[in-house]
């Protein structure tokens, strides 16, 4: 969206995609938490089905402000991938949030260009949950968590940060 004019029409368009991600995020933690089968997926399975209770409260966010906006909320999901393979669900949520996070990165920047601030620090709390989703997902591949030209949570931070 770089040099180009938002308006809240165009906004509304994107905060539609991000619903249908929304959607998309729940669909996958529904399914995905209950079928990761194996004594070293235990933990990650159980941080799925708290994702997918957050994702639902995204969506309620998000369809709050585009019927603030003037605009009917979708109803289409973004499409959900299988697979048998633990590691493949696991990489297909990770891929998922890591698009998630750079477009509401993107629209924080777009909400405050429209001067809907309350809006903007909506949509920031669910980035900050979002990132706590990127972060287990790469935790429990065994990856570092990927640097998208933002912040990113050394381990040890977040290790601290969550009780559970
Ligand atoms: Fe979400
Ligand atoms: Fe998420």
């Amino acid at each position: 969206m770089a040099g180009q004019e938002i308006t809240r029409d165009k906004l509304a368009e994107l905060l539609n995609e991000d619903l249908a991600r929304e959607y998309q995020a729940i669909i996958a933690y529904v399914v995905y938490s209950q079928v990761l089968k194996g004594a070293e997926y235990m933990n990650i399975a159980d941080q799925l089905v708290e994702h997918a209770h957050q994702e639902l409260e995204h969506a309620l966010t998000l369809s709050r402000q585009i019927d603030y906006l003037g605009k009917m909320p979708t109803v289409t999901p973004k499409p959900v991938k299988v697979s048998d393979k633990a590691r493949d669900m696991l990489r297909f949520d990770l891929n998922n949030e890591n698009e998630t996070i750079i477009n509401y990165r993107d629209r924080i920047r777009q909400c405050e260009a429209l001067g809907e601030f309350a809006m903007a620090e909506q949509i920031r709390e669910i980035l900050v949950q979002e990132q706590d989703h990127q972060i287990d997902l790469a935790t429990a591949l065994g990856e570092d968590v990927p640097n998208l030209g933002g912040r990113t949570a050394p381990r040890a931070v977040r290790a601290k940060k969550k009780k559970r």
